[in-house]
Formats: C-alpha cells, structure tokens, sequence
C-alpha cells in the first residue's frame, strides 16, 4: 500500500491509475478506524480497480468547544488495518498541506443542513463540504463511500455533487454496530463504565420506535415521544435531538409514510454520540426497519 503525505504524490499514483483505466474508489475518513471504516474500504474494493482512502482530522469541521484537540489518532494501527482490506494508497496529509495560509474559499450547503448536526453544530458541514471538496478534486474518485452512520453528512454530500456538477457516484454503506447494538463510532473509546451500558439506550430506542411503526403507529410526535422516553429513563443519557424526516430530502413531516429517518443526538457524559433508523413504513400499517 502506498502512503502518500503530499498532494503531489497522491495525484501521481491517481494519473497512473486512471491511465490504466482503473475506476477509482475513495474513502474519506478521520482516522482512528474501527469496523465501520472497515466496511467501507470492503465495499470499494468490491466496486472499484483502486481504493484509495484519506486520513485528515480536519479541523475545520470541529467547533471552538470541540474535541479537536484529543480527537483519536493512532495513524499505525489504521495503515496496517487498511493495507489488510486491500487499500491501494493512503493519502495522510498535513494541515498545512490542506489549508495554506492564504486559504480562504469555503463550500457550504444550505436548506439540508438546517437541521440536526446542522443545527447542533454550526459551522460542522461547511468544514466537511469544504474539505470533501478539496479531497474530491484532488483524487478525482469515481465514486465515493460514505457511511448511513452519519446520514446527513452524506446526504449534504450528495445534494453537493449535483449542485456542483461534481462527477463522483456517492456510496451509502450500512451502519456497523458491536454486537450489543451500539453504533461503532471513533468516540466510544471516551465511555467510561457505566457511561458505555447507558448509551445502549440509543439503539435500544431506535428498536423501540421501529416496533411502535410495526404496530401501526403513523403520528411522527408520538413516535419521538417514545424515543425520548426511553433515552431519559437512563440518566446519564442528554438528549440533544431526536427527529423524524421525510427522505430524501429531510423535511419535516406530520404522518410516517415511505422513508422516513429516524435519527438520534445525545451525550453521555462529555460524548456526543449519533444513531439512526430508516424506516420503511408501507401503506398496510407494517413497517421494516432497514438499518
Ligand atoms: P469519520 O468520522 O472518520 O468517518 C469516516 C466515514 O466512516 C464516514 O463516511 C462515516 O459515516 C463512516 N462511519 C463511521 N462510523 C461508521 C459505522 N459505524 N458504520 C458505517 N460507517 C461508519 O465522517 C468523517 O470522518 C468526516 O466528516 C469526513 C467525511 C472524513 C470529512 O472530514
């Protein structure tokens, strides 16, 4: 596996590859990798001639009061886990590789960004639109992977490309979850003791709206009153939103019908943790969750 620290660099093996036509998968990531990046890198290999993957802790994207700072980093262990799934290159830029001084032009996506993170962290996607930018211009990637983990970043990704006319084919991969249903996340290593059994609750109560749907329920209000209920009955868990959105578009909505994401923001302790649920609710009153 290659590992490429500059521009540069990187934008040779990609004119190499693209010469031998190669389709050219790309995974932007944060580093600090767990399954879920994992599957990601999977899935391109199976798509793709060549898998190139980034690793940049883009600040950005993180707010003043943000972990920034202590985000994990452990740059070794993600090469070798990479180079095992088959990643072809790696680009591991510096920050001053990504944002010279001068820097000074930002890509903002507005309306789907109003909501949710969008609204909890102000600022949060213009760091990623701007950086995903960057890094699609300079990999040049035929189609990039994203995880439904982290939905409406790769919702606002893809209202990107087509306002952009960027000519890049978005991947969604299902969310990988520990066995005991907690989404994998580069944050969990912050739960401590009880904290890690609290956040349970949040697939737990995922599971609970899904069955509520199943049963019939249609009124959106009651639903995230359900999801609410059980978060708080565990203390540790502040709820920072719980919403329901029509797809793909996530608007807000008075009835369940279609696709609808179900998507949850809490903290536990100083973690801020996210989940979600798509529900496909059919017009005969069943519903099958489709995670
Ligand atoms: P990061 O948090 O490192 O995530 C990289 C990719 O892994 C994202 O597409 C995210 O949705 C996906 N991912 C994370 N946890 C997952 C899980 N449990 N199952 C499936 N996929 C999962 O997201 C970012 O980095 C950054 O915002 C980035 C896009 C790299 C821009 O800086």
């Amino acid at each position: 596996m290659l590992v490429c620290h500059t521009i540069n660099e990187i934008k040779s093996f990609i004119r190499q590859a693209a010469s031998l036509g190669k389709t050219i998968g790309f995974v932007p990531t944060m580093g600090y990798f767990h399954a879920g990046h994992l599957a990601l890198m999977s899935e391109a290999k199976k798509t793709c001639g060549v898998v190139v993957c980034s690793i940049f802790v883009n600040q950005l994207q993180f707010g003043p009061q943000e972990d920034f700072a202590c985000y994990p980093r452990d740059i070794e262990r993600d090469k070798r886990l990479a180079e095992e799934v088959g990643v072809d290159a790696i680009f591991i830029p510096s920050a001053e590789e990504m944002y010279p001084p001068r820097f000074s032009t930002f890509v903002e996506t507005k309306k789907i960004t109003d909501c949710l993170c969008g609204k909890s962290r102000p600022g949060h996607f213009r760091g990623v639109t701007t950086v995903v930018t960057k890094l699609f211009n300079i990999i040049q990637p035929n189609m990039a992977f994203f995880g439904q983990k982290d939905f409406q970043q790769a919702a606002t990704i893809q209202r990107m490309v087509e306002d952009l006319n960027i000519e890049v084919k978005i991947v969604l991969v299902p969310t990988v979850r520990d066995k005991d249903g907690l989404a994998l996340s580069s944050r969990n290593i912050y739960l401590k003791g009880a904290q890690r059994q609290a956040a349970l609750n949040i697939p737990r109560s995922l599971a609970l709206a899904a069955q509520a749907v199943e049963n019939g329920e249609r009124d959106p209000a009651k639903v995230k009153m359900a999801v609410c209920n059980k978060l708080t009955a565990e203390p540790l868990v502040e709820i920072d939103y719980v919403e329901i959105y029509s797809l793909p578009y996530l608007e807000e909505i008075s009835l369940l019908q279609g696709e609808v994401l179900l998507a949850i923001a809490a903290k536990i302790g100083k973690t801020r943790l996210i989940d979600n649920l798509v529900l496909k609710v059919p017009d005969n009153g069943q519903s099958s969750p489709k995670r």
